[in-house]
């Protein structure tokens, strides 16, 4: 456990989420995101959303397999973050360790905010509800038009329930982390991702870097 300069209230560690549209590249930077801090010495929990615990993992199975409504598309999301909160997210927190995970709430006012149309006052109450205070300290947000992201995707392996839907609804969805990002500027970084993968990846450094991480 990390203690403050001043040997006070133990401090958490570093909160860390990736986010963006289906097919903006961003896995094979997350894996290069945990390297760079492991080397750099932090103790470094990589995760993702849904997923990330037992029945979480089960429930991701089920959101990107089974037809459903956006109501119950919100509340298994929220269901399986909580669990993955409680397991895993929060005693990684309190031990000092680096928190990557591969999507998180952004991604629910994105996904069923932005593309499914779902309340997002509502979304904003659930929020609260499951995670209170806690924010990551620093959000990723891997951005490009749905049109490249559409392209990119027809490249790679067969599609989810989500990477199904159409143009509209990435550009919604696009639209909504944009707001997201405009509503949390210290936390947002927007990067770039319609460059080659070296050009995106400077900028995933050059965020670090800022922050003397
Ligand atoms: P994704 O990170 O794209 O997994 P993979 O790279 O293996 O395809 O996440 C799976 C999908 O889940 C993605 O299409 C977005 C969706 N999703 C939501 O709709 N709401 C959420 O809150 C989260 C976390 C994900």
């Amino acid at each position: 456990m990390i203690r403050s300069i001043e040997g006070g209230a133990p401090q958490r560690g570093r909160f860390i989420t990736v986010e963006g549209i289906d097919g903006a590249g961003k896995s094979t930077h997350v894996d290069a995101l945990v390297e760079r801090l492991r080397s750099a010495g932090a103790g470094v929990l990589a995760t993702r959303e849904p997923g990330g615990t037992p029945l979480a993992e089960s429930l991701r199975e089920l959101l990107l397999e089974r037809p459903m409504d956006a109501l119950s598309e919100t509340l298994l999301v929220f269901a399986a973050r909580r669990d993955h909160l409680q397991q895993q997210i929060a005693p990684a927190l309190a031990r000092g360790e680096t928190v990557v995970c591969d999507r998180f709430t952004d991604a629910t006012f994105a996904y069923q905010g932005g593309g499914r149309g779902f309340d997002r006052a509502i979304l904003g109450q659930l929020e609260q509800w499951v995670h209170g205070e806690l924010q990551p300290d620093l959000t990723l947000w891997f951005d490009l038009p749905a049109e490249m992201a559409a392209a990119r995707r027809a490249a790679a392996r067969s599609p989810d329930r989500f990477e199904q839907q159409d143009l509209d609804f990435f550009a919604r969805v696009r639209a909504a982390y944009a707001e997201r990002c405009a509503a949390a500027p210290q936390r947002f970084v927007r990067i770039d991702a319609t460059p080659e993968r070296a050009a995106v990846w400077q900028q995933i450094d050059a965020a670090l870097v800022q922050r003397g991480w």
